[in-house]
């Protein structure tokens, strides 16, 4: 099986983390979400220990919330010791309600509204990564009705290249997000920090791009990022407490995409920073570094009913389900591989060849083209693997389809971790 957690019982049926995902489709219904607890868990862990042995003394790693949010995570990723990133005002309120503590969240994005840097300055927000001037001066404002001292990381951007999907792709000098450093737009952006009276600079930031497949992208953004701050310090006498290199670890979604050394790329780019650095004759910052695919995708899966089979000769083979796109958009957004089965059937050959569509009133409603499973009939149970992450987070209500209910397994049992969404749900902002 593509991932250690998943296996197969006596009965022929998929299970996910030891709990048969068969009973838990006639338990819950379909579509549905389902999250191996424990493997979010391990996840976190791994990329701990890989820090603590091989980055310099605290170093440490902040969840992307983006990648799957709900409150429960937030309780998962305060027992496990994660800080995490969040982009909006809604990431905030929800960790805040799971009583995750204001002081390890670090708010990302390259457009806050004005209203949500003040909350998140009331809130007592550990960090700021800031993007732009004009989000700098509100923060220094705000900061200063408090008579606090916001604690801010700068966003630069290194101008390096990844080859993931463009539309993933974010540490290019042309990008939305970020300073870039060539034009010289970073060092006057970091002078003008230094001078702000209710802010202080702990830090740089980048994030090269997501479902990367190779640290090289990080050591040559590492590289970059030591060049400037040696830049910086020679100028100004500034030298950063942290360097945030930001998330994108690559991870399976098929057998064809790399088994990946996780705690060898985390050595190596721990290497990597004290060389340079050495090299430049720079204090060591401690490293932060940002998961969210590793965290949670292989930890997901997503389980539909089959709602028939369309077979047009010489032409194409539809097996259609009862999601689609509004839960998981990443093969209508990016063309994203998925690894699928059916459920029921796990133990039989995959001999079928096929389009799975989603429900939508939208021809680009596919979850995947090509796609081999075994031979399918309407209710069986078809079920796409690597799931967790950028699915649930990025469900929507297009043609007014209810969002899947999110189930967490733990311990062999199972629980609710996000109601399904019901009709009355739908139209609970409406006026009538
Ligand atoms: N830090 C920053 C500043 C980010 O922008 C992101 C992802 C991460 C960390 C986490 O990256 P990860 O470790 O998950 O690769 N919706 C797309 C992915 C967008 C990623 C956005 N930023 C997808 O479904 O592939």
């Amino acid at each position: 099986m593509l991932h250690s957690n998943l296996t197969i019982n006596n009965a022929g049926h998929l299970m996910l983390g030891g709990v048969d995902v068969v009973e838990l489709a006639v338990k819950y219904g379909t579509p549905l979400y389902v999250m191996d607890e424990q493997r979010i868990r391990e996840n976190c862990r791994l990329y701990k220990k890989a820090m603590r042995e091989h980055l310099p003394h605290g170093s440490k790693p902040l969840y992307a919330s983006k990648a799957l949010c709900y409150a429960g995570i937030f309780k998962v990723m305060k027992e496990e010791g994660m800080a995490v990133d969040i982009v909006s005002a809604g990431e905030l309120y929800t960790a805040l309600r799971a009583q995750f503590p204001a002081e390890n969240m670090y708010f990302h994005g390259n457009s806050k509204p004005d209203s949500e840097i003040e909350y998140a300055i009331n809130a007592g927000v550990g960090h700021f990564v800031v993007d732009s001037m004009e989000e700098l001066e509100k923060i220094d404002m705000h900061a200063g009705r408090k008579r606090a001292i916001q604690k801010v990381l700068l966003r630069v951007t290194p101008n390096i290249d990844t080859h993931t999907h463009k539309k993933i792709a974010t540490g290019t000098i042309d990008c939305k997000f970020g300073t870039p450093i060539e034009t010289g737009q970073a060092e006057e952006f970091i002078k003008t920090i230094l001078s702000k009276k209710n802010v202080r600079i702990d830090g740089l930031h980048c994030h090269v791009g997501s479902q990367i497949f190779d640290e090289q992208p990080f050591c040559q953004a590492l590289e970059v990022m030591v060049d400037f701050i040696a830049q910086v310090y020679s100028k100004t006498g500034w030298t950063p407490e942290y360097l945030d290199m930001g998330g994108g670890f690559g991870v399976r979604y098929t057998e064809e995409d790399p088994v990946l050394d996780y705690g060898g790329w985390i050595a190596k780019i721990g290497e990597k920073l004290k060389e340079a650095c050495a090299e430049k004759g720079i204090p060591v910052p401690a490293l932060l570094l940002e998961p969210g695919r590793f965290i949670v995708a292989d930890a997901g899966i997503t389980i539909y009913s089959v709602t028939g089979v369309k077979e047009i000769p010489g032409h194409a083979s539809y097996v259609a389900v009862d999601g689609g796109m509004t839960d998981n958009p990443r093969y209508a957004l990016y063309e994203a591989k998925y690894t699928m089965l059916l459920a029921n059937k796990a133990k039989k050959p995959k001999t079928y060849t096929c389009t799975v569509a989603g429900r939508c009133c939208e021809s680009g409603d596919l979850l995947g083209e090509n796609i081999a499973i075994q031979k399918p009939v309407k209710g069986d149970l078809l079920t796409v693997l690597t799931t967790g992450a950028y699915n649930y987070s990025m469900a929507s209500n297009y043609n007014r389809v209810p969002r899947p209910a999110m189930v967490a397994v733990k311990d062999g049992r199972d629980f609710l971790a996000v109601r399904r969404e019901s009709y009355e749900d739908l139209i609970a902002l409406d006026t009538l």
